[in-house]
């Protein structure tokens, strides 16, 4: 009977077939050892050279590391590890035989890993990170259906910019019109929710960003929200509410994950809402008082938000930024109009920024203003200026960045290792 090792558990004593990759080898005299994988998990596989016929014996002591084999065998506990099976092996059959392997057990250093990221996802490592990645995904489409909101597929070409200007990728695809890689799909979300109410989209968006950092690629995965009616109070309560939900879901269905990864999950275990809050205007006395030398009105820094969250256990949200420092669309603080309704989440133990969002500006006359400010063109903007024409309403939304997420959860110090095949400024291969 074919199974997958995940199953293992509930065939002990039956005789069973895997399917996969031995990721390490190992015999001596007439015994060898297959350390198997097949996508689920990890097992070993025992082969007793009297247990065998000589067929199954010479596919065995032929197969090299990351050979694909199938393996048949009888289902038995590990002697001394608890949860642990393995395989007393009755047949095994060699799919393919690699040779010379490139990643071995010894250190790599990252740009060999990354050169040879079509390999190294393979990596017990790397197939926990995308284990996790898969596991904050499944609970974003559950918590966000829970709460009302629907899928809305927002576009990749635009013809507009949503974020900074000067990080766009461009296409001259549409002759005299310059169209752009989407940097969010925030402001088509906008006008669905005159329609659906509440919606959510997930997908990649675009960053021309010239930074080299821990945080930054130019190809990342965004869930953007939005929703009518909801104004920057409630904005904030339903993302505490989404992330505390995704990070209990990690830690309910990825421990082995998190095991192998080992990552302490005791500050994991503390995101709970709610999340710690201060205004930017707070942010920046608690920061002099570290010893920054931040500005009043300076947007905050990488180091300024590592040095912030390394204070705090939970996530914190800083909220109403100065409006000078934030995009065009953001809806002006009633008590403060040189700042506006907005906030980052930051993550603990010195992630920093994973979520920016904010109460959007609702009113015509303003947001025509706030586009002319910006230099940014009426024309392309008209059909955006239509929904403050025709039944505006108060409404708020946020995006959170994947790749910051799961670096966080799986305890990961550079984005790099959390996206399949990461772009980064001085990266498209492979
Ligand atoms: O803060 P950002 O730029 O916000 C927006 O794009 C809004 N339109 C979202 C919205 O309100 N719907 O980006 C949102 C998140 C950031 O908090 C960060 O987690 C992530 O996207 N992010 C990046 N992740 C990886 N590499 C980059 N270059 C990123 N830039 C932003
Ligand atoms: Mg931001």
């Amino acid at each position: 009977m074919d199974t997958f090792i995940s199953k293992l558990k509930d065939h002990v004593w039956d005789t069973v077939t895997i399917k996969g990759w031995a990721y390490n080898v190992r015999s001596s005299g007439s015994i060898a050892f297959l350390q198997l994988r097949d996508g689920s998990g990890f097992a070993q596989a025992v082969v007793a050279k009297q247990n065998v016929d000589e067929a199954s014996w010479s596919a065995a002591t032929d197969t090299t590391i990351e050979s694909s084999v199938i393996v048949t065998g009888t289902v038995t506990k590990h002697p001394k590890q608890e949860g642990v099976f393995e395989l007393q092996a009755t047949a095994v059959a060699l799919v393919q035989k690699a040779e010379d392997y490139p990643i071995g057990k010894k250190e790599h250093g990252p740009d060999f890993l990354l050169d040879n990221r079509h390999l190294w996802l393979r990596a017990p490592s790397q197939w926990a990170v995308q284990r996790v990645r898969d596991a904050i995904i499944h609970a974003t489409y559950d918590w966000m259906r829970d709460h009302g909101f629907i899928k809305i597929d927002a576009p990749i070409l635009t013809p507009t910019s949503c974020e900074d200007t000067t990080q766009l990728f461009e296409t001259d695809y549409f002759g005299e019109r310059k169209a752009y890689l989407t940097q969010s799909g925030q402001l088509y979300l906008e006008a669905a929710i005159a329609s659906v109410g509440r919606c959510f989209d997930f997908g990649p968006v675009f960053r021309a960003e010239k930074s080299k950092t821990r945080r930054h690629l130019t190809e990342f995965w965004m869930m953007d929200a939005e929703a009518a009616f909801v104004e920057h109070d409630e904005n904030l309560r339903i993302q505490e509410e989404l992330v505390a939900f995704i990070v209990k879901h990690v830690l309910e269905t990825r421990q082995e994950e998190l095991k192998i990864l080992e990552r302490d999950t005791e500050p994991l275990k503390k995101v709970v809402a709610p999340f710690h809050r201060l205004t930017h205007a707070e942010a920046i006395v608690k920061l002099r008082e570290l010893g920054s030398d931040i500005g009043d009105m300076d947007d905050l820094g990488a180091d300024d938000e590592t040095l912030l969250t390394k204070q705090y256990d939970r996530p914190l949200f800083i909220e109403k930024y100065p409006a000078a420092v934030k995009a065009f669309y953001m809806k002006r603080d009633p008590e403060d109009s040189s700042r506006v309704l907005c906030a980052d989440l930051l993550a603990p133990e010195g992630y920093g920024e994973i979520i920016g969002g904010s109460q959007r500006e609702d009113d015509y006359e303003t947001l025509l203003a706030r586009l002319r400010e910006h230099n940014l063109s009426e024309d392309a903007f008209k059909w955006y200026l239509d929904l403050r024409r025709y039944g505006s309403v108060p409404h708020s939304g946020f995006g959170y960045g994947l790749e910051r997420l799961v670096a966080w959860i799986c305890g990961l110090h550079h984005v790099r290792e959390t996206i399949p095949f990461p772009r980064l400024m001085n990266r498209l291969d492979p």
